[in-house]
């Protein structure tokens, strides 16, 4: 059901781990499901300099977590903000239909980080 890509990624997941010094550090969850994400960030330059992950979610979640650091690593900001589920899930060679939603856990955080780094003042009205 799994593509090899996925297996991959689910099993040697690249990027897991923390940034001591991140720019942003950011959870998020999926209440469907229970599963969540803490994504650290490095920016600098407008560049997405590194990415770090730690996990408790599925294997989808874990491989299309690993895929999205390796895609959005050493990306421009607003290029990072451009990527799409679809983009990460095409990058495993597809996702079965049930676990689409799992591949917006990761791409979702890193588009709220990004944001939050651009905008802190905003976050703080919000908070
Ligand atoms: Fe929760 Fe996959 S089932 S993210």
């Amino acid at each position: 059901m799994y593509t090899e890509q996925v297996m991959d990624h689910f099993m040697n997941p690249r990027n897991i781990g923390v940034i001591e010094d991140a720019s942003v550090i950011i959870q998020v969850g999926d209440p469907t499901c229970g599963d969540s994400l803490l994504l650290f960030l490095k920016l600098e330059n407008d560049i997405v300099t590194d990415v770090k992950f730690k996990i408790k979610g599925c294997g989808a979640a874990i491989a299309t977590s690993s895929m999205t650091t390796e895609i959005v690593k050493g990306m421009r900001l607003e290029e990072a903000l451009a990527v799409t589920d679809e983009q990460v899930a095409e990058a495993l060679g597809g996702l079965p239909e049930e676990k689409i939603h799992c591949s917006s856990l990761a791409v979702g955080a890193v588009h709220a980080g990004i944001l939050r780094y651009l905008s802190p003042a905003e976050e703080d009205e919000t908070m």
